[in-house]
């Protein structure tokens, strides 16, 4: 047995901040947000929903996604989520969700890698698929950014943006044409100080610290060489990959991990320029309006990439 990609969803909020709007109460400018990173606007879900959970998102995703396919809660056989902002220490935001969707039957549990959650969560459900231990994993990526930046700080809460996403890897044969072929993850904890979630120590809200410079490097150095390793071990080259779905941190670290592959612009799927950082939700979203625009066709041979806290990156060529 082997998993295929078999469905793609995302829940993002309707309120649009756009650089112009945060420029009102920051110094900074549209200007340099686009020039630096790409991003024009983010979506932020409304602030004075002081209530809203990471799960409560997540559960809204996981719901659609559900409805989409048709599909009974019992028979999802687990759950893997991501999130920078996680209901509790624990339990996991996973088993949250697995208890609000009613997904009894399910193993469910988190993964802590921020925005390097997707290349993870789908090895790690393509390895349980393959043992035979699971037919449907149901992998959700679910940020809620908006309330773990700091807004004063404007090295880093214009970068990040709302959302969720959601993915369903499902069991097929191995004579089906589709799949996950190769994955690729490394980690590396001599970064850990360089992109944290601390706590202040006075009131105890969480607030995103960052060295950007140090992030940016690694992503561009380690992306491009993750998803060369990973056509390596499938025997393809990059001339095969049909589109390049990168975690959408910032546009000069898509174009140079592209560049580094020697890909061109139109293999690549960006749409930071809408959404911003939305980390471990990113792949998914990009994910689902290539898929609903019609350029991911069924066949296509996808390459989804990411880095993130840890530092933790990695890749997984799927055919889709
Ligand atoms: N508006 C205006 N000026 C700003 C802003 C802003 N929003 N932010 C920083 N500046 C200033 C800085 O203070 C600095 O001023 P100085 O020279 O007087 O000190 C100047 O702009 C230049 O700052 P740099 O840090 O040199 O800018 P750089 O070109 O490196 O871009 C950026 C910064 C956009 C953060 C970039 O380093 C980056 O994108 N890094 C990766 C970040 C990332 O992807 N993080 C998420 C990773 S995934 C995860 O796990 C969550």
């Amino acid at each position: 047995m082997k998993a295929v990609l078999s469905a793609v969803t995302a829940y993002l909020p309707e309120k649009v901040l756009t650089n112009q709007e945060i420029s009102t109460f920051l110094d900074t400018s549209d200007e340099w947000i686009l020039t630096r990173t790409g991003i024009r606007e983010r979506r932020i879900f409304d602030r004075l929903q002081t209530d809203l959970k990471s799960s409560d998102i997540a559960a809204e995703v996981a719901l659609k996604l559900l409805r989409m396919q048709n599909l009974d809660p019992l028979k999802i056989d687990v759950i893997i989520l991501g999130s920078m902002y996680p209901d509790f220490v624990f339990p996991s935001t996973a088993c949250v969700v697995q208890g609000m969707i009613g997904a009894h039957n399910a193993l469910a549990f988190d993964i802590t890698a921020a925005c390097g959650f997707i290349p993870l969560a789908i090895q790690q459900g393509d390895m349980m698929i393959r043992a035979g231990q699971a037919k449907n994993v149901l992998i959700i990526g679910a940020e809620l950014s908006s309330r773990v930046v700091d807004w004063t700080d404007r090295n880093t809460c214009v970068l990040f943006g709302d959302g969720a996403g959601a993915l369903l890897l499902t069991s097929v044969d191995d004579s089906d044409p589709r799949g996950v072929i190769a994955s690729t993850l490394k980690s590396d904890g001599r970064f850990t100080s360089i992109l944290q979630l601390k706590k202040d120590e006075v009131d105890q809200a969480h607030f995103l610290e960052m060295d950007g410079k140090s992030v940016f490097k690694i992503a561009v150095n380690e992306m491009a060489d993750s998803v060369k390793e990973t056509l390596n071990k499938a025997g393809l080259q990059e001339k095969d990959i049909d589109w390049l779905i990168p975690h959408q941190a910032n546009i000069r670290i898509l174009d140079a991990t592209a560049k580094k592959l020697g890909l061109p612009a139109e293999k690549l799927i960006v749409n930071v320029d809408r959404y911003g950082n939305t980390s471990s939700a990113s792949i998914p979203i990009a994910l689902m309006e290539a898929v609903e625009s019609g350029k991911i066709k069924q066949g296509d041979l996808i390459a989804l990439v990411a880095v993130g806290g840890g530092m933790n990156w990695g890749c997984n060529l799927i055919r889709y």
